[in-house]
């Protein structure tokens, strides 16, 4: 399988989750590369269900390593409770399995303090941030002034440090009308877990090209999706890092002439969390799915925007991705529609465009034009062979792939690893 990368070719909550919980069987070694415990990965094995949040997916399969990547930020708390929870489930996790790279930035209590008071001074103009301090910790990066996990597991520096950082940002939180938070309090919880964390922390560059060396395949797996990356997203109404494939090089420090493949992941329809554009936005398939008991955020609990499937925003991940290859997951979503519309231009002010406009104005004023599908009206989530998807569905999933550019490879009608198939 080689080194493949795999992205979000919508606004995140794709599936991911799934699919590479699928494709880590053909990897040796699963790498987050950015983003932090603002995503939220489901998966089932069996009956049980776990919801990742920073450790990957890989995690859940025996003999498989994982490794958290120098582009991701990582809260060290919210890290050990996720090992907690992983052992309660019964699965194993120690320094054989997990790597964690020692040059990864680290998210304080002050980051999500931050990050909750902006959201509130924009008021009706906030991004509808998960509030886990993720922009602000990628901010404290870009202004070198954060702190990397080779601080926080460094004994005598990682106290010193800790009260110059959280002086300045004690001001910073006093001026915006909030309480200035408690050194002692930090530096317990933080010395408590950098002592947990310190077995697994590591030159993660080094690791993964030695194993790149010796033909390991690695598999890349993004966070979030490609209308939330810093620069190709619907900015400002994105998350802080870089979701697209190129992430994966910069997060990992494996370079781009070793990435073999892409694949991008899309629902078979477009859900978004949070605020900013969303052209296809539909009430009667927001409350469709809901209704289902679906579309709900992993790691918010917040009900997720639905609308059509947009082939225009999916065309425009294929070109930045370099998408080789497609898995489109929750076909079984649509089980019940009588007419699929799938969005294949926007019209705005007169003018019909064929690309994402990067305005992001303007992208709220497209008007979608439509093209319509019969549906399948039949239940799929018991079908595991693509021969035996209806007629209509096979149609309308090889058209939507199709119209982004790419192959389609993979296809999901629900959650259980069983209901993934190749084609
Ligand atoms: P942040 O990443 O918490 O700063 O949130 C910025 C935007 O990205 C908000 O619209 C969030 O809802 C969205 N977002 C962040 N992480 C995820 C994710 O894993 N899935 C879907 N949306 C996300
Ligand atoms: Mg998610």
């Amino acid at each position: 399988m080689a080194n493949v990368i795999l992205v979000g070719a919508q606004w995140g909550d794709e599936g991911k989750g799934k699919i590479i919980d699928v494709l880590t069987e053909q990897s040796e070694i699963v790498v987050r590369t950015q983003g932090g415990n603002n995503a939220g990965h489901t998966v089932f094995v069996g009956k049980d269900k776990y919801v990742l949040h920073l450790i990957p997916s890989g995690i859940l399969r025996k003999d498989k390593v994982c490794v958290i990547g120098n582009g991701v930020v990582l809260d060290p708390v919210g890290l050990v409770k996720e090992l907690d929870g992983l052992a309660k489930l019964g699965v194993t996790v120690t320094p054989d399995n997990l790597q964690i790279s020692e040059t990864a930035h680290v998210v304080f209590p002050w980051h999500r303090e931050l990050d909750g008071a902006r959201e509130s001074r924009k008021g009706k103009d906030r991004i509808g941030t998960t509030k886990r301090g993720i922009g602000p910790t990628y901010g404290d990066k870009a202004a070198r002034v954060g702190f990397r996990v080779i601080d926080l597991i460094h004994r005598e520096r990682f106290p010193v440090r800790l009260q110059e950082r959280l002086a300045e940002n004690n001001e910073v939180i006093k001026a915006l009308g909030g309480t200035p938070l408690d050194y002692d309090a930090i530096l317990a919880e933080y010395t408590a877990a950098a002592d947990r964390l310190r077995p697994f922390v590591t030159n993660t560059v080094v690791y993964l090209h030695e194993a790149t060396r010796r033909g390991a395949n690695i598999l890349f797996e993004g966070a979030q999706g490609t209308f939330l990356d810093i620069d190709h997203g619907t900015y400002p109404y994105v998350t802080s890092s870089n979701t697209t494939a190129g992430g994966a090089s910069t997060g990992s420090g494996v370079p781009p002439n070793r990435m073999d493949k892409v694949v991008g992941v899309m629902k078979a329809y477009t859900t978004r969390v949070g605020e900013g554009p969303l052209p296809t936005e539909n009430a009667e398939i927001s409350d469709l799915l809901h209704g289902m008991g679906r579309e709900f955020g992993a790691t918010t609990g917040r009900a997720r925007r639905c609308g059509w499937f947009d082939a225009v925003a999916t065309r425009h991940a294929a070109m930045v991705n370099g998408i080789d290859e497609l898995a489109i997951t929750n076909v079984d979503g649509l089980d019940s529609v009588k007419t699929i519309q799938v969005c294949v231009a926007y019209e705005v002010d007169g003018r019909r465009l064929k690309h994402l406009p990067s305005d992001c104005e303007i992208l709220a004023a497209c008007v979608p034009v439509y093209e319509s599908f019969p549906g399948w009206q039949t239940p799929t989530d018991h079908i595991t062979r693509w021969e035996d998807l209806p007629v209509n569905c096979r149609h309308y999933l090889l058209s939507i792939a199709q119209m982004t550019g790419a192959r389609l490879t993979i296809t999901s009608v629900g959650p259980a690893r069983e209901q993934t198939m190749f084609l």
